[in-house]
């Protein structure tokens, strides 16, 4: 591996834990201003400091970053479709290789969905920018979308896909946690940081995939909605990065939760 490969690809899996903390804000490229998103800007800064990278789409870092925040930026870099339209596998690539090198990304990230009517074009989309990567030194992370059809998420189909991804090239890949999740982390070569998915029940809900996809074999998170559509998204956050980077068990990071969540409430109350 290259210089600026390996550097970038510290700028996103910290080499002293091993692990890494993707925070996205991505979702608007097909869902718009979905909820907790509406003003992008006033989501993701309070979140910043406690991310290790941060995914979202050129227009909202363009608009809703500042330059100088320090903020390292994995780029959506694929779309062109919506929930509304007719099949949200018909993607493409959205953005030049230039304008990502010009915006000093650490990594640009694009979804592939295996099985559907535009498996092959969306493959070729990501083996295109692997291509890219490798010439200019940047990380490609390669998404096993699932568009709607969430029942997908299971080890069988998730393995195929993280495979197919790792095959091509990926620098990591990043899926969603399932029952057997070590069948997918052990045929898989390349690194794996799991998704959220939509809002789970409980906080616990979310500490305890977190924490069994790192004890199987995941290097980290990528997550969204289950982070900035908690009432109290910086605890949420500091609590799944407690897992993640300091071996948190699932009750320790609630602990933590539930008391960076009084201290919110707290200096609200006497604000
Ligand atoms: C899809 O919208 C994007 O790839 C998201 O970045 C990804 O699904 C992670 O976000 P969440 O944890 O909300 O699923």
């Amino acid at each position: 591996m290259d210089w600026g490969m390996k550097n970038r690809m510290a700028r996103i899996i910290n080499p002293k834990t091993g692990r890494a903390v993707m925070l996205a804000f991505d979702h608007g490229y097909f869902l718009g201003p979905t909820h907790g998103l509406e003003v992008p800007r006033d989501t993701i800064a309070p979140l910043m400091p406690y991310a290790d990278t941060i995914m979202l789409t050129r227009g909202v870092l363009r608009t809703s970053v500042d330059p100088d925040s320090g903020a390292n930026v994995v780029l959506r870099v694929s779309g062109g479709t919506s929930i509304v339209g007719a099949d949200l596998s018909n993607e493409g690539l959205t953005t030049s290789f230039k304008d990502a090198i010009k915006l000093n990304v650490a990594g640009v990230g694009i979804s592939v969905f295996v099985g559907s009517d535009h498996e092959r074009q969306t493959l070729l989309n990501l083996a295109e920018l692997v291509n890219l990567g490798e010439e200019y030194g940047i990380p490609v992370l390669g998404i096993t979308a699932v568009g709607k059809e969430l029942e997908k998420r299971d080890a069988r189909y998730l393995s195929l896909s993280c495979r197919i991804c790792a095959e091509l090239g990926t620098h990591i890949v990043k899926t969603y946690y399932c029952e057997e999740f070590e069948k997918v982390t052990g045929s898989c070569p390349a690194p794996i940081v799991i998704a959220g998915g939509p809002k789970l029940e409980t906080e616990m809900d979310v500490f305890e995939i977190t924490h069994s996809a790192i004890q199987q074999g995941a290097v980290g998170v990528d997550m969204g909605r289950n982070i900035w559509q908690n009432s109290h998204p910086v605890a949420m956050l500091r609590a799944v990065r407690s897992i993640v980077h300091e071996n948190n068990n699932p009750k320790q990071a609630h602990d933590l939760y539930l008391s960076l969540k009084s201290d919110e409430s707290r200096k609200i109350a006497s604000a």
